[in-house]
């Protein structure tokens, strides 16, 4: 039998559907885990916790045991590109990422050709995750669209609507466009090494698509996406990619068919409607609001069935439409897996 071909996610993805969608979420471990505070603990710095594959594996199987899920994605983080790139990268408690910021004499010099050697530790985690889950559970890698990690080493951290990076773009747009071509090179090499290391399906996060213009959207989030779906599936032809540019909204559409992606992410703002005529050109996963994890009861329950009742008959992967947040209780997101599998 074809590897991996009883795992729902991987079915979902080639468009076929269930009467029971499959469910993971973004972000799914982290702060909100008791466990995960602790083991975060122990590793000292967020970093050295991605690089430790015996730790990061740990931390990946964390909310499998407690909620089941249908799939186990990768812990890592999408800023481990950049710190293999030589960039300065650290995560500062209660402050998020800090880099020190790219100039264009830094983009000059950026040499991606030793990438996936130094992430080497993050496909050990990879290997370990595939021999230790059950056959039927998919092992989802990833890494981040190259203007969302492009947005995170100009500005040096994340800002509210990416201004430094879209004011950089402007003012040096040569040096905007060798930054995510390498970003672009080096990420479908680090993504060819995970699936070829035993993740069964990469999602490719654009966590700010959302501020660009028409044409930039095309330039710098369309173009080194489409670039690294090439570069994959001149490898791996049948490779399950899943592309997610948080709020792209009517451009959603142009963003699967020009960039190739099998499923589509889909954020909250997204209108049903709209997730409707998506869903005829293929997979989509998403819609519901984190804030609706954390509010819970039946905000949380109506929420949830309005997905099943408007998306529940076509190819639906079920997931929030953005990462959970550390103030999720956890009872609720055992409440969301009830619910959706009716039990
Ligand atoms: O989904 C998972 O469970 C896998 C692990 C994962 C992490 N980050 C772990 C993490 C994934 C898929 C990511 C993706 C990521 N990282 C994105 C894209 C998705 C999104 O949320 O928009 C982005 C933009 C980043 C960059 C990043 N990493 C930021 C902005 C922060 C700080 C904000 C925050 O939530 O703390 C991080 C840190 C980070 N990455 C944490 C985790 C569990 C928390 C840090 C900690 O535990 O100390």
């Amino acid at each position: 039998m074809e590897k991996g071909l009883n795992r729902k996610l991987e079915a979902v993805l080639k468009g076929k559907s269930f009467e029971t969608p499959p469910i993971w979420l973004m972000r799914q471990a982290g702060r909100y885990l008791p466990e995960y505070r602790k083991v975060r603990k122990i590793a000292g710095s967020f970093l050295e916790l991605c690089y430790t594959p015996e730790l990061a594996i740990e931390v990946t199987l964390q909310p499998i045991r407690r909620f089941q899920f249908d799939a186990a994605i990768l812990f890592s983080d999408i800023l481990v590109i950049p710190d293999a790139l030589g960039r300065k990268v650290e995560f500062v408690e209660n402050q998020g990422p800090l880099l020190e910021p790219i100039d264009v004499y830094g983009i000059n010099r950026l040499d991606n050709s030793s990438v996936v050697e130094k992430l080497e530790p993050v496909l050990e985690t990879v290997r370990g995750l595939r021999q230790q889950l059950p056959e039927e559970m998919s092992l989802i890698g990833f890494c981040g669209a190259p203007w969302t990690v492009a947005t995170y080493m100009i500005a040096g951290k994340g800002t509210p609507d990416q201004g430094p990076a879209r004011l950089f773009g402007m003012k040096h747009p040569e040096a905007m466009q060798k930054l995510l071509e390498v970003l672009a090179e080096a990420s479908a090499s680090y993504l060819i090494a995970q699936l070829q290391a035993g993740a069964g399906v990469v999602q490719i996060f654009d966590s700010w698509a959302g501020v660009l213009g028409d044409d930039q959207f095309e330039q710098w989030c369309v173009k080194p996406v489409k670039k690294i779906v090439d570069e994959i599936r001149r490898v791996v032809p049948d490779a399950l990619i899943i592309g997610f540019p948080k709020g792209a909204g009517s451009r959603l559409k142009k963003y699967r068919a020009k960039t190739g992606v099998s499923g589509l992410g889909l954020d909250w703002t997204v209108s049903f409607e709209d997730a409707c005529g998506f869903q005829r050109q293929g997979a989509v996963q998403g819609l519901l609001d984190p804030m609706r994890l954390v509010a819970g009861g039946n905000s949380l329950d109506r929420a949830i069935d309005d997905i099943l009742e408007n998306l529940g008959e076509g190819p639906l992967i079920f997931n929030l439409g953005h990462g959970i947040v550390p103030q999720t209780p956890i009872e609720n997101v055992e409440r969301l897996v009830r619910r959706v599998r009716g039990d």
